[in-house]
């Protein structure tokens, strides 16, 4: 076979990568959600792809009385409702369905761990899988050390051949004493080499990609140091809410549940020195250096540089009304669980001393999406100084993780015509027009990787209670500090406080809005994909709470405002109001046409989410695009009752004296 190519050979693809080491994989944990939802497609994705060897069996325990037939029955019927493949390969499935096996039992129980020990050995015999031995702890970590131990009794330890690992599930402890007591634990039985600690983010194309990217490229290394850097967020926005885990969740928050983990393993990838090699020591020494190197917060530090929230009832992008999470299933009503988190770290290293790095996630937002942004320092403006440019927009690299997975460089171009305007332009690398591999769940090539000895993309020892120790001071204030929740509406961009962490040093959060949500705005609605593009780049976004003003009467407009979650009333000089605007809608345009002082003023009635549009921007659009004016006019001459004409020769002389300024 040439390298590159595949074949297909008894309904299994053959890749020019090679299949993984033999093995029995033991599950534990078999009948729980993880095993069906993630493992089993993962492990079928793997066996399309040929990387599965002929010397392979699964091994499935937990406490339900299922029988090796009536477990693939429940696994041949799961697989097809969430496997991620376009056409279901029944050929495939029968392969890996026909080399699953089970054997029910409790996890402290000696008898079932000899029946384990029985079948793993008959399974080595017929699949001559060499003895090794993956033990899969698809269970809470509650159990590790049990598990462990019935291992350790039914001989596993002692048995000479082969390999023996083990993959370790996520919660990997609560906070620090207890991630150190899990460590203590489990090293009693495995050694380090043996103990894979899994976080799922790693197993993302997407993640994996920013260390290819990073060193496979020169263009931007010389550029990732406090010299060029301004600052770094990581945005990891989910739009579901606790989905009937609410006991599970409430006990965690959104700091143990994203941040201390799949947060923290992005801003590694990202922050790190370039290692060595990809040796996985190498790989993971550079990880774990830089988790060190983070500041660790006292008490004042936590209160200054971080944000809490917790939803309320609200709605969903599509309209639905969603309960608040007290509300939810399982969670007390006065929890003071945080489903939100702003946080600012810095790195007190060579490379980033100085650079903050903003980390922000939570549950019911208003969409979901992971993204990572560099922001770069701003060039020196002074040539731009005479011409229309008001300000320089900083250059900004974006990777989107997900749902959207691409990279994106944002920048300035002239905008055609006779004067020195500019524009916030992009280029964009998108995998789904670069690659056309199938939807992954994300655990193949962390089960692939394992299955290989291969530990670069698990967490070590000292990396997990690194994690602890950065989170640990938040915990500990939170928990002495009771918080003023609910305090962000469901479907909305999260607590008004996140934003003012950010903008008290002058910087803003990058919300990313995607054509397709823009075209639903109805002042949007049919507009050009040009017009949708450059507009996405120039809406910044702006939080209000209710009775908050957002623009004051008399004042000379620099902002156009759309609504994109929540009402504003719209009052005149006593106060009566005069309309009350809700989503998808604008105000604020009259004073950009006319450079005439704002004549009403717009409060907050409820949360607001606004996107902004400044005046040089507004300006822009209004230039190259005659007919959006037309419907800004319609509009605003419906609303405050002013004539076409006056609006028109007015927003000629404004033009008039931007260009002569
Ligand atoms: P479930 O509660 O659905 O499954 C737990 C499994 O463990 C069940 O098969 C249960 O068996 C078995 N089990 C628990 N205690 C014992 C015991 N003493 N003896 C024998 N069997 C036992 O949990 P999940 O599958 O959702 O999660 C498992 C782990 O994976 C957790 O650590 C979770 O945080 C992690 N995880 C889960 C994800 C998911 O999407 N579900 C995603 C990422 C991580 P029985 O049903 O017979 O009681
Ligand atoms: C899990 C968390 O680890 O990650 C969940 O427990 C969260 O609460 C999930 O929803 C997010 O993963 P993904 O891959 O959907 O971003």
């Amino acid at each position: 076979m040439t390298q590159g190519s595949s074949v297909l050979s008894g309904g299994r693809m053959h890749s020019p990568q090679s299949p993984a080491e033999p093995c029995v994989m033991v599950i534990f944990g078999a009948s729980g959600d993880l095993t069906k939802r993630l493992l089993v497609p993962a492990l079928y994705n793997l066996a399309c792809d040929g990387l599965l060897p002929d010397q392979f069996a699964i091994a499935g325990v937990a406490m339900d009385e299922f029988t090796t037939e009536s477990f693939r029955e429940k696994m041949s019927h799961d697989v097809r409702q969430f496997s991620t493949r376009k056409e279901f390969d029944a050929e495939t499935w029968d392969w890996l369905c026909s080399r699953i096996y089970y054997t029910p039992g409790k996890f402290d129980d000696d008898a079932a761990f000899a029946r384990l020990a029985e079948l793993v050995a008959q399974l080595d015999q017929q699949y001559q899988t060499s003895g090794n031995v993956l033990f899969y702890m698809a269970t809470p970590p509650s159990v590790f050390g049990l598990i462990s131990d019935s291992l350790d009794k039914a001989g596993f330890k002692t048995s000479s051949d082969g390999w023996k690992r083990i993959i370790v599930e996520k919660p990997f402890g609560t906070d620090l004493p207890s991630a150190l007591a899990l460590n203590r634990e489990i090293l009693k039985y495995w050694t380090e080499d043996q103990i894979y600690r899994i976080d799922h983010y790693l197993g993302k194309e997407t993640v994996q990609n920013i260390i290819a990217f990073r060193f496979s490229n020169g263009m931007f290394e010389p550029l990732w140091n406090r010299n060029f850097v301004d600052h770094i967020q990581f945005s990891v926005a989910e739009a579901v809410g606790v989905e009937g885990r609410g006991a599970y969740y409430d006990k965690s928050g959104v700091l143990r549940d994203m941040m201390q983990n799949h947060m923290f393993q992005m801003l590694a990838y990202l922050c790190m020195e370039p290692p060595i090699s990809f040796a996985p020591e190498a790989v993971r020494n550079e990880k774990s250096k830089v988790l060190e190197a983070v500041r660790i917060m006292d008490a004042d530090a936590v209160r200054a540089n971080t944000v809490r929230g917790q939803y309320g009832p609200g709605s969903t992008a599509d309209g639905k009304a969603v309960p608040g999470y007290r509300e939810e299933p399982s969670v007390p009503p006065n929890s003071n669980t945080e489903t939100f988190a702003a946080v600012k770290l810095f790195i007190d290293n060579w490379r980033w001393l100085g650079v903050p790095i903003y980390l922000r996630s939570g549950k019911r937002l208003w969409k979901r999406g992971t993204e990572i942004v560099v922001q770069l320092k701003n060039p020196p403006d002074v040539v731009f100084r005479g011409t229309p440019v008001e300000s320089l927009e900083p250059n900004r690299l974006i990777f989107h993780i997900q749902p959207d997975q691409g990279i994106e460089l944002r920048f300035q171009a002239k905008t055609p015509g006779p004067e020195m305007a500019l524009q916030s332009v992009n280029m964009r690398f998108d995998y789904s027009q670069a690659f056309t591999a199938s939807r992954a769940v994300g655990y193949e090539v962390l089960i692939y990787n394992c299955m290989n000895g291969d530990a670069t993309l698990f967490s070590r020892t000292d990396l997990v209670e690194t994690a602890w120790r950065i989170a640990q001071p938040m915990l500990d204030a939170w928990k002495n500090e009771p918080a003023d929740f609910p305090n962000y509406a469901a479907g909305s961009w999260g607590p008004k406080p996140a934003f003012e962490l950010i903008e008290r040093d002058g910087r803003k959060w990058v919300e990313l809005l995607n054509r397709e949500s823009l075209a639903r705005v109805p002042l949007f609605e049919g507009a050009d994909p040009v017009l949708l593009a450059s507009l996405i780049m120039a809406l910044k976004p702006v939080v209000f709470q209710p009775g908050d003003e957002v623009v004051r009467r008399g004042e000379i407009g620099r902002e156009l405002y759309l609504i994109s979650r929540g009402e504003v009333d719209v009052t005149d000089a006593t106060g009566a109001v005069l309309a009350t605007l809700g989503e998808g809608n604008f105000f604020g345009e009259i004073s950009l046409l006319t450079s005439a002082p704002r004549n009403a003023t717009v409060r907050a009635k409820s949360h607001c989410d606004l996107f902004v549009l400044e005046k040089s921007d507004f300006a822009r659009v209004l230039r190259d695009r005659p007919h959006f004016l037309k419907t800004i006019m319609e509009i605003a001459q419906g609303r405050y009752n002013v004539s076409a004409d006056e609006v028109l020769s007015d927003h000629a002389a404004a033009h008039a004296e931007s260009h002569s300024a």
